[in-house]
């Protein structure tokens, strides 16, 4: 159903650098993106895997970026590009340590270290206004409240096709956990799909996918 077809998908967390042996991360354990390269892959897509440092081992038959940070993810997708599709299921930190030091932080009687933020470029928001923007890009929304509302407001915001929305509150254990809820925003207007195996929601979309490529 995709033979032929370009698509690349993004993966996992993104790891902040604070010194040289400590970052800041999220708690993606890239299963989700892992699940929908798996898919693709399935389908015949030529995927293109950019992950984060994920918990869960990368899909063998597509080809595997590895990265760490949200800069090195942001230069992994343009260089990536032209493709047919991208989804990007990463979980990118929107910030980044500003004062990072260049050797391991010490202990001193002086107090403590003040780390200060900076934002993240938004890789999707530059992906969806890109030149070389694919065909379709879809994106995700983690969600604590008002999933709907934020997820369609996000849609806009960030300019994607598509947003698969789900609810990360600890209490529905789906960041870390093998099963997810979405629900899938279109221009056409809002699916719930069931609760279900992170693999059956990926297989739902890839299958989704082909169609919209077709
Ligand atoms: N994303 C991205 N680059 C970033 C942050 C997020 O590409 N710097 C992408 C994610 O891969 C996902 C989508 O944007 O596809 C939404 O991520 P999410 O964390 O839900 O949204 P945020 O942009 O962080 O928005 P907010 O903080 O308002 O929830």
């Amino acid at each position: 159903m995709l033979s032929g077809k370009r698509i690349l998908v993004t993966s996992g967390p993104t790891h902040e650098p604070i010194d040289p042996v400590r970052y800041i991360a999220n708690r993606s354990s890239g299963a989700q993106g892992t699940a929908i390269a798996t898919a693709l892959r399935d389908l015949g897509a030529d995927v293109v895997f950019v992950t984060g440092p994920a918990q869960v081992p990368a899909p063998v038959g597509v080809t595997v970026v590895r990265v760490e940070t949200a800069l090195q993810m942001l230069d992994a997708v343009e260089a990536a590009l032209p493709v047919d599709a991208a989804v990007m299921a990463a979980a990118v930190a929107d910030w980044r340590v500003a004062n990072a030091a260049g050797q391991k932080m010490k202990k001193t009687a002086q107090g403590f270290p003040v780390l200060e933020f900076i934002e993240n470029p938004d890789i999707l928001h530059t992906l969806s206004h890109h030149a070389r923007r694919p065909g379709l890009v879809v994106g995700f929304a983690a969600e604590t409240e008002k999933v709907i509302e934020h997820a369609t407001a996000k849609r806009a915001r960030k300019g994607c096709d598509w947003i698969v929305a789900n609810d990360v509150s600890p209490a529905t254990g789906i960041m870390g956990g093998q099963e997810n809820a979405v629900h899938l925003i279109t221009a056409q207007g809002v699916e719930d799909w069931p609760r279900m195996a992170k693999t059956e929601v990926a297989e739902r979309l890839a299958h989704r996918i082909a169609q919209a490529l077709a």
